[in-house]
């Protein structure tokens, strides 16, 4: 049973944020960007927490948030990729809240990260496929994925609100639980 939040996750540059943020727009509820709260916390850029703290520190910030994040309700949460990594985190996000994968591939993420440099310590071109393969088993749970290389941000969002019914005022979260169960299919 979970308390009507989405959460999104998935690879680096799948689209988390953005599709989040337009989720929140529509439903009217709290957008939380969890790397942004983590930066917050640490008062530091995540490049310079990974740099100076190193990323077991990072990793540390991120569970403590990203627990807090869905202990909440409405919200959409959008994860940093490898909040899904930690076990025990993945099982608080799946009890809590529904679970969006977002589904890149790696030519997307690369034609992507071309634009912010330097803005995320784990992305090397030369390691893309690598990290993806390891990732793998940690983006199989969730309640559906939907895949987003060549749609844009609207549509993934409209994908994601047309398979769980929440346009009405989602309380409890039955709802959503059923609906995710039902439609647990590959996108
Ligand atoms: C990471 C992804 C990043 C950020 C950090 C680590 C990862 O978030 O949390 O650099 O391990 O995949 P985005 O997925 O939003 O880029």
């Amino acid at each position: 049973m979970h308390s009507g939040n989405i959460c999104i996750g998935g690879f680096m540059c799948s689209g988390k944020t953005s599709v989040g943020r337009e989720l929140s727009r529509r439903l009217g509820w709290e957008f939380l960007d969890t790397d942004v709260v983590i930066e917050q916390r640490a008062g530091m850029p995540v490049p310079r927490i990974f740099a100076e703290l190193g990323e077991p520190a990072f990793r540390r910030y991120e569970f403590e948030v990203v627990s807090e994040a869905v202990g909440g309700s409405n919200r959409v949460v959008s994860l940093g990729g490898g909040a899904l990594v930690n076990t025990e985190l993945r099982n608080r996000v799946l009890s809590n809240a529904c679970l969006v994968i977002l589904d890149v591939q790696a030519e997307t993420v690369l034609c992507r990260a071309e634009r912010p440099k330097g803005a995320r310590p784990l992305l090397d071109s030369n390691t893309v496929h690598s990290l993806m393969a390891k990732r793998t088993s940690a983006y199989a749970s969730c309640h559906f994925r939907v895949a987003t290389d060549e749609f844009p941000v609207n549509a993934v969002a409209d994908r994601i609100l047309a398979n769980i019914p929440l346009t009405r005022r989602l309380t409890g979260t039955d709802t959503i639980r059923a609906a995710a169960e039902t439609l647990c299919v590959p996108a």
